[in-house]
């Protein structure tokens, strides 16, 4: 009985061990600051010879949604994909310029990758979970963080479930494959995957192009119910998606940042002329 006791105990102290790893020691968040999560200062972008960003500023809220339109070959993932150095991987590709995430340069040398991706999440355009259970998709970034225990990753799995409004669909479903899951189900699946090492800036690029309208309106109510809880950046080629879920809109052409406003204003009174000729439909 002393023995389960003292057992018990010493469990607990690495569940709280595992805890606090997690959510502090080892990967530190950013700290932001007047507000402002992600800036870009005179960016540019190359891949090879050819310039893809051409001196791009911008100011990303915290806790604000910012939506970037544009056409079709404007930069707009190029963009979204450099904030957290996902464009590493691409042959030939070089930033010039700044970003800073909290005030830190994440093109230093000196960057902590691990860190940078831990805090700054990603969802792409076509959902694309793991081969694996619905509850090994959530737990596979935790785990890789060293979280192992099981009662730690239920957890885990619940709360990002729960933020992605799916935990009542899926609570009896974890152990199912995910790739049985709808489109839709897959997406917010792999926002809850996204959401399960706890990021403080979320990436979507074009999230819903790839789903029907119900699936689409799920997602945007979710990006609603995450609004004030962490920064997100979404791109997006539906005009009236950035309308409705957006704090701040920032138009691309051709590689350059056009204008970026708070988004009533952007689709209200555009201040370029480029601007206006897009969200009226002249081209695009
Ligand atoms: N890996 C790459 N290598 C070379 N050029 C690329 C690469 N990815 C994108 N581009 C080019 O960069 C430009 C911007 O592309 P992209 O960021 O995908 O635009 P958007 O997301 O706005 O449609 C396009 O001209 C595209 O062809
Ligand atoms: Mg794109």
């Amino acid at each position: 009985m002393k023995e389960k006791k003292i057992k018990e105990s010493k469990e607990e102290k690495e569940e709280k061990k595992e805890k606090g790893l997690f959510a502090r020691k080892q990967v530190p968040p950013f700290r932001f600051e007047n507000g402002v999560a992600i800036n870009v200062k005179d960016m540019d972008l190359f891949y090879g010879d050819f310039k893809a960003l051409k001196k791009i500023n911008m100011a990303m809220p915290e806790k604000k949604i910012t939506a970037m339109i544009g056409p079709s070959g404007c930069g707009k993932s190029t963009l979204l994909k450099s904030l957290n150095r996902m464009n590493d991987l691409v042959e030939g590709c070089r930033v010039e310029g700044e970003i800073t995430i909290g005030g830190e340069n994440i093109y230093e040398k000196t960057a902590d990758l691990a860190r940078l991706r831990k805090n700054v999440g990603m969802v792409f355009q076509r959902p694309n979970p793991f081969a694996m259970s619905v509850y090994d998709n959530i737990a596979y970034g935790p785990r890789t963080f060293g979280i192992k225990k099981k009662s730690v990753l239920d957890e885990i799995v619940e709360r990002s479930l729960r933020n992605a409004a799916m935990w009542e669909e899926l609570k009896d479903r974890l152990g199912k494959s995910a790739l049985g899951l709808s489109g839709g189900q897959q997406q917010r699946l792999c926002i809850a995957r996204a959401l399960a090492v706890e990021p403080q800036i979320l990436l979507m690029d074009e999230p819903t192009s790839a789903l029907d309208p119900i699936s689409t309106g799920k997602i945007e109510e979710l990006c609603e119910e995450l609004r004030d809880k962490i920064t997100i950046v979404i791109v997006t080629h539906n005009m009236q998606q950035a309308a409705r879920i957006s704090d701040k809109t920032a138009f691309f052409l051709l590689g350059e940042m056009v204008e970026m406003g708070d988004t009533d204003q952007v689709f209200s009174a555009p201040q370029d002329k480029r601007t206006e000729d897009y969200i009226t439909g002249r081209f695009g």
